[in-house]
């Protein structure tokens, strides 16, 4: 189709994340077995809970099956309530809240509900891919203060003061958190959050927080919510079940507003349009879900079952690919991502686009370039797979390396 049938917007997008797919499965088709460690997805690795995919299959039989209200099932968002309260003593009504289809869609609609063309928001990096998809899908433009790789990809006051005073244009109008992060695979520390939520009043930015991944800390990380920090500052929470739940497909995201102040009412308002728009959520999947808020002591039993072992896998694959002498990797605390910065003054290679797509046709191993998280130079490796697995990828990387050796 010729560029100008397109919108300028619709014919840009992409995900760094997918998109060596394409060779992927050329190569699969042709009888190769590839090492994916490219897709944070949980799913693929972990079964649902049985009482989450219980009450999925009850739903249906009972025919919960129509549309539900757009802001989501209320006993949900009462769930969510709850969940906040028990968790981190935040206190909210099930009103401040949106079901959303994921915190993908909360994000989309949090970029149509605040960017118009030429607007700002100010994201630290290396971030989540989607972040920048939506923001340029609304033609806003990014501010990107770079996370402080030296001190554990923390927030870096400095870094972000010097890049709000050399920014040139319109005001941004939010700041977007991620906590713990991916890729990085690592949890902010109050300090950081605090500083970042003092910019963003003195900017007078709208905090966005996304902490998708607040329940899976490995040994002795600790999460602090900017819920918990930002009392009577504007901002909004974001999360779901795609990854505490591990059930990305059940496509169920909250858009969470704890303060009433008139910013977090109108951003409200718009969300409620949107999701009036798409009329409802996956209803069977709010069922779901409630079931898997409620029930928290199985919640909890899950987590014990697998974070450990998630943690290990997570460790190991820090120590392997230190120990390769290419790279050099901040030690991950939470999530399942090991962000790795490359060598390159070690190796013939470009740059990690290069490096990715030579690691993929020489050795059958798939992973994500940092360029496609705002970082060039780096490397994402999923930590899901077995240790085994995870050994053998990162045995091929060595291998590779080598072999690139100048
Ligand atoms: C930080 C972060 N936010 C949001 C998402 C997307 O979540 P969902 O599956 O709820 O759309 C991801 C997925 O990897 C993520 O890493």
């Amino acid at each position: 189709m010729e560029a100008s049938f397109i919108s300028e917007a619709g014919s840009n997008i992409e995900n760094p994340i997918l998109e060596q797919g394409r060779i992927a499965r050329e190569m699969e088709s042709q009888g190769s077995r590839l090492i994916k460690i490219n897709i944070g997805d949980p799913g693929m690795y972990f079964q649902l809970p049985k009482n989450i995919a219980w009450a999925y299959k009850k739903a249906i039989d009972e025919g919960h099956t129509s549309y539900l209200e757009e802001q989501g099932l209320k006993d949900l968002r009462d769930a969510v309530s709850t969940r906040y309260e028990d968790l981190y003593g935040i206190s909210f009504s099930l009103d401040n809240v949106v079901v959303t289809q994921g915190v993908s869609e909360a994000l989309s609609f949090m970029n149509q509900a605040m960017i118009d063309k030429g607007d700002s928001a100010v994201i630290f990096k290396p971030f989540f891919t989607e972040y920048l998809t939506y923001l340029k899908l609304s033609n806003g433009m990014g501010i990107f203060p770079s996370l402080d790789e030296r001190n554990g990809w923390d927030i870096d006051p400095d870094g972000l003061e010097m890049a709000l005073k050399y920014h040139k244009g319109k005001k941004p109008k939010y700041m977007l958190i991620t906590n713990p992060n991916n890729p990085t695979g690592t949890a902010l520390s109050e300090k950081g959050i605090r500083a970042a939520i003092e910019a963003a009043k003195d900017n007078d930015m709208y905090i966005v927080s996304d902490e998708v991944y607040d329940e899976m800390l490995h040994d002795n990380a600790t999460f602090t919510s900017v819920g918990k920090l930002a009392k009577g500052i504007p901002h909004m929470l974001l999360n779901g079940a795609s990854k505490n739940y591990m059930a990305t497909g059940l496509r169920i995201g909250f858009a969470i507003f704890p303060e009433e102040d008139r910013k977090s009412a109108s951003i409200k308002k718009a969300f409620l349009g949107m999701a009036g728009a798409r009329l409802s959520a996956n209803t069977p999947s709010q069922y779901a879900m409630l079931e898997g808020l409620r029930n928290r002591e199985k919640h909890q039993q899950f987590l014990a079952g697998k974070l450990p072992q998630i943690s290990r896998q997570s460790e190991l694959a820090y120590k392997l690919i230190n120990e390769t002498g290419f790279f050099n990797a901040v030690k991950p605390d939470s999530a399942f991502y090991l962000f790795a910065r490359i060598n390159f003054d070690m190796l013939g290679i470009k740059d990690d686009k290069e490096f990715v797509e030579l690691l993929l046709r020489e050795q059958n191993v798939q992973l994500t370039r940092g360029s496609g998280f705002g970082m060039p130079g780096f490397i994402r490796i999923v930590t899901l797979p077995s240790e085994a697995v995870l050994t053998d990828a990162i045995n091929r990387i060595k291998r590779f390396c080598e072999a690139h050796q100048r």
